[in-house]
Order: C-alpha cells, then structure tokens, then sequence
C-alpha cells in the first residue's frame, strides 16, 4: 500500500527522550543469530536466562490452560496471588501480577509518578526504570555505583530532593550480581522519607545463596513505603510466558490496581505460575545448579587473569581489563552469544548469563581457543 499522503500527528513531548529499541545480536532471536552468524548451534547467554527451562509441572499446566484460551479468566488473579500471598506471608490484597517484572515497574510508575517529580536510580543497572520513569514525565536521577561497583547507597540519600518520589534499587544487581550489604540497606531504608516509594527489584533474589541476603518483603512491616518486584522470567525458567508480581503495603497496590487493565495477565500466565510456584524442588534443583556454574565460572575466568564480580545472581560480570570486542566477537564467531560492557558503555566488562554444565564448559573452551 502506498501512504502518500503525510502524517501530522505528534507524540507526547516525553517520547523524545525515549528510543524504539535498537536490536544488537545479543538482543535476536536464536534463529535470528543462527542466520546471521551462519552457524549450525547458537549458546545465547546474554538475556539471564533459564538454561534449565521451565518446571515439567509448569508446562503440563501451560497445556491445560490452553484449552481455556476462548473464555475471559478471572482479571483479579485471585488463586495466584493467593499462592504468592502465603510463600511470603501477606496478604492476598499485598500481591499484584503483572506481564514480566518489566510491567509491574511501567504500571507502578505510571501509578506514583508525574510530570516534576524525580526517581533516583543506580548506574549501572537495569534500564527499564529510566525508561519507565520518563515515560511519565518524571525525571531520572541517575547515581554512578562506587568504585568497587556496589550501589552507593549513601550518595543515593544524598540526592532526594522535596521532589524525589520514588526510588530504584536493583538486589542483586543487573549487570553487577553484586548483593547489597544488608546492614547498609537497613541503614538507607530507615534514612528515606517514608513518602518516597523505594523499589527493591528482586528478580534475581532466588539466585541468591548468601544466608545475609535481605529480601523487602520481611522488612514491609517495617518500611511500608517499600514495593519488591519478582519475576517467573529467571528461576522459573518462564521468560517467554511473561508474568511477574509486586509485593507491598496494601494502600501502594491499590494505586497500582487502578493503572492496570482488568484482564492483565492472561489465563495460561496466570495458572502456569501458579504449578511453577508449586514445584518447589524443582526451583531447588535449578538454585542448586545455578550456584555450582556460578562456581566453575568464576573460578575458571579468575584462573585466566580476569577480575569477575562474586555474582549472587545467574550471571558473571567481569572486568577483562581491555576491551571486549575481541573477545565478544571471537566467541560470537563460535556461536556463543555474551552481553558486551559497551551496553553500560563499560567497553572493558562483559555480562555472561550461566549457561548449564555443557554451555559453561563450551564457553570456556571457545574462550581459551581465543585467548
Ligand atoms: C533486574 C531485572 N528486573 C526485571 C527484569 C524484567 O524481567 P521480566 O520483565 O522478564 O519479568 C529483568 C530482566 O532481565 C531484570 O534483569
């Protein structure tokens, strides 16, 4: 069809700051990379996804689901949150849903936030607040990490503002792994005014091995300005289904509920969750895994003279000490696929999801050839 005649309408004036996604070959499809690339088998490990996939209870609900696709679910979600409400020892009215934790933050933001009003976010760390938060009209304030790449949470405090609204904190962090102190969260959490909301996004927090590890969810008594983001998208190996929650106080979710749409998450999302989270020992088995690679992986790559950040998540940061485009390249030429630094233009890092045994072991060899 030919459009000839022009198009006049503008966007939002927020739209100029914000950019259509610019796919790189970490980004593609595997289908995509194969055809690119030419190679026969591709190793993607640049989304921080499951290489274990999803639970085979999960999947035997997914099937079941399916049959109901023609009829209009339940928009409350009630039996899911219910599930999730007793795992964490809430309330069912304390648990939102949402598609993936990336629609949790984009409704919470579109919620809380308006034109003139701040959120204070870490650099690096996951891009989608930033996005979220100037989709609103708000304005980003981002905050380098120290030196030592851990979020500086007293810098943090130091930036509110009377127009500060909100806040991002990332535990483990995405691109670092790296865990936040828990006696300096503490610390932080008792030092924000208790009207700026404090976003602990825990995405990765099954991962997490470290017995310090300090969850929002138990401090909600005490900090009712929290909210703590989950996802099915990482340990429940359920990234393509698109389904993550939202745990706070009560009066937060509310104004959360009144951005969303009745029917948000969809049928097959919904009762999926709901078996994966019943699974337990299969999520056992894949945290189990997970910090074994994590092991090998950091062992071997500290062995070859690199600097690998001691990840609590299912992905490696390392510090190569010189840029990585030999290296990405190299590997991609094998058909394995890593995250390069120059997405948080730290051109000499790479983020390297865990693959499983034979994915790390190949990794390595690929790597070593190259080196
Ligand atoms: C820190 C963090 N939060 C949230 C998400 C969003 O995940 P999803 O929207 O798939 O639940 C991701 C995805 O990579 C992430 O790394």
């Amino acid at each position: 069809m030919c459009l000839n005649k022009e198009c006049k309408v503008e966007p939002r004036d927020v739209l100029a700051h914000l950019h259509v996604m610019k796919l790189q070959l970490p980004d593609k499809t595997i289908d995509e990379i194969r055809a690119i690339l030419g190679v026969a088998a591709v190793t993607k490990l640049s989304f921080n996804e499951s290489p274990y996939g999803p639970s085979p209870r999960a999947l035997a609900a997914m099937r079941a689901a399916a049959a109901k696709a023609h009829l209009y679910h339940d928009p409350e979600s009630k039996a899911l949150r219910q599930e999730l409400a007793g795992r964490f020892g809430v309330q069912p009215e304390q648990i939102v849903v949402g598609n993936g934790g990336d629609d949790i933050i984009t409704l919470l933001t579109q919620s809380l936030l308006s034109r003139g009003d701040e959120a204070v976010i870490p650099l690096p760390t996951f891009g989608q607040y930033a996005a979220a938060v100037t989709l609103t009209g708000a304005r980003p304030v981002r905050l380098p990490v120290r030196q030592d790449m851990a979020i500086d949470l007293a810098a943090m405090t130091g930036a509110i503002t009377a127009a500060t609204k909100m806040i991002f904190l990332c535990n483990p962090n995405n691109p670092t792994g790296l865990m936040l102190d828990p006696a300096e969260l503490r610390r932080f959490l008792a030092a924000v005014p208790p009207h700026i909301v404090v976003v602990l996004d825990e995405a990765y927090a099954e991962f997490v091995t470290d017995p310090g590890y300090l969850s929002g969810v138990g401090l909600l008594p005490e900090f009712p300005n929290l909210f703590t983001v989950r996802t099915f998208s990482k340990i429940y190996g359920l990234a393509g289904l698109r389904l993550g929650y939202g745990i706070a106080h009560e009066r937060l979710t509310g104004f959360f509920n009144k951005a969303r749409n009745p029917f948000n998450v969809n049928v097959i999302a919904q009762e999926t969750g709901l078996a994966a989270l019943r699974d337990t020992e299969f999520i056992r088995r894949v945290a189990t895994l997970n910090a074994a690679e994590r092991d090998r992986l950091t062992g071997a790559l500290t062995a070859l003279g690199y600097h690998v950040y001691p990840s609590q998540a299912n992905f490696l940061f390392v510090d190569l000490r010189q840029n990585c485009a030999g290296i990405f390249e190299g590997l991609a030429r094998k058909g394995i696929i890593i995250r390069p630094g120059t997405t948080w233009n730290m051109p000499n890092h790479v983020r390297i999801s865990l693959g499983n045994k034979r994915q790390n072991l190949q990794l390595l060899a690929a790597w070593r050839e190259i080196c």
